[in-house]
């Protein structure tokens, strides 16, 4: 074997690298502490739920993830490398793509300056056809209609598609959305999760945090449930679909 050739179970062992770990994460907003000890995996391929009522820490363990919140102490690692302390930029291209809560679509662009403006080439890890506009359009025709509007002269609903096509068309490994489907009409939102359904069936690992119980379990296979800023709970769509006890008290469902 020469030198550059890696060893077989070495490139196995590297294929088998998780998507993402957070062990016993501690983060801050100034001194104020939001997570406690949160720890969570999500390995290659998988789509996993994050849940809890307002407040408990889904979106700082998103911002933890991306480096938007202090985190004083515990490992976060993609991909099997440490991301901690990296600036945001560099964590997104490392191929974490976020759908934040709110959006945050750039206004001022046209839809298809939006969809091209933070495009990223293929990874080589994902293994996945790289997404290409007329995928987005696909998936979401209506884009296509809209596509040399204004950010800000789409409807909440278009907007939202157009953050999902925005973060598709980075190529992520990863993809986070934080509430993708809130304040949306019904067909929207059927929409949004018939896409997700679509990505979770195509290979694609996805964490999603969303307050619609039934549906995010249909499209996730496992979830993390927070309660000020701590998992109480980890399981099966299953397990959490057969115990109405656990989604009242945790979830107030
Ligand atoms: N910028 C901030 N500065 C200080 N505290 C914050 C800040 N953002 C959130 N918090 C606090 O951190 C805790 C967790 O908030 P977080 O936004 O993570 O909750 P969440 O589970 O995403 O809630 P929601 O379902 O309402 O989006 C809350 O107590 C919240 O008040
Ligand atoms: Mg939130």
């Amino acid at each position: 074997m020469s030198r550059f050739e890696k060893p077989i179970w070495e490139m196995k062992k590297r294929k088998r690298k998780r998507m993402l770990e957070l062990k016993d994460v501690d983060g801050f907003y100034g001194s104020s502490q939001a997570l406690f000890g949160v720890s969570l995996q999500l390995e290659r391929g998988e789509a996993v739920g994050l849940l809890g009522r307002n407040g408990m820490g889904k979106t700082s363990t998103v911002r933890a993830i991306m480096n938007l919140l202090r985190v004083a102490s515990g490992s976060l690692a993609f991909l099997g490398r440490s991301i901690r302390g990296l600036p945001p930029f560099r964590i997104a291209q490392l191929g974490i793509g976020l759908v934040p809560e709110g959006r945050q679509i750039f206004p001022n662009l046209t839809v298809l300056e939006n969809l091209t403006a933070t495009a990223r080439a293929r990874t080589k890890t994902s293994g996945l056809k790289p997404w290409a506009l007329d995928d987005i359009f696909q998936i979401f025709p209506i884009l296509r209609h809209r596509s040399h509007h204004m950010g800000n002269q789409l409807s909440g609903g278009e907007q939202q598609m157009l953050a999902i096509g925005r973060a598709l068309m980075t190529n992520p490994d990863l993809l986070i959305l934080d509430e993708a489907t809130e304040g949306l009409a019904p067909l929207v939102r059927t929409e949004i999760w018939r896409c997700l359904g679509h990505l979770r069936e195509h290979g694609h690992s996805i964490l999603i945090i969303d307050k619609n119980v039934r549906a995010l379990n249909q499209v996730a296979d496992r979830h993390y449930i927070l309660e000020k800023g701590r998992v109480v709970w980890t399981g099966s769509s299953k397990e959490l679909a057969a115990d109405s006890r656990l989604s009242l008290h945790h979830l107030g469902i």
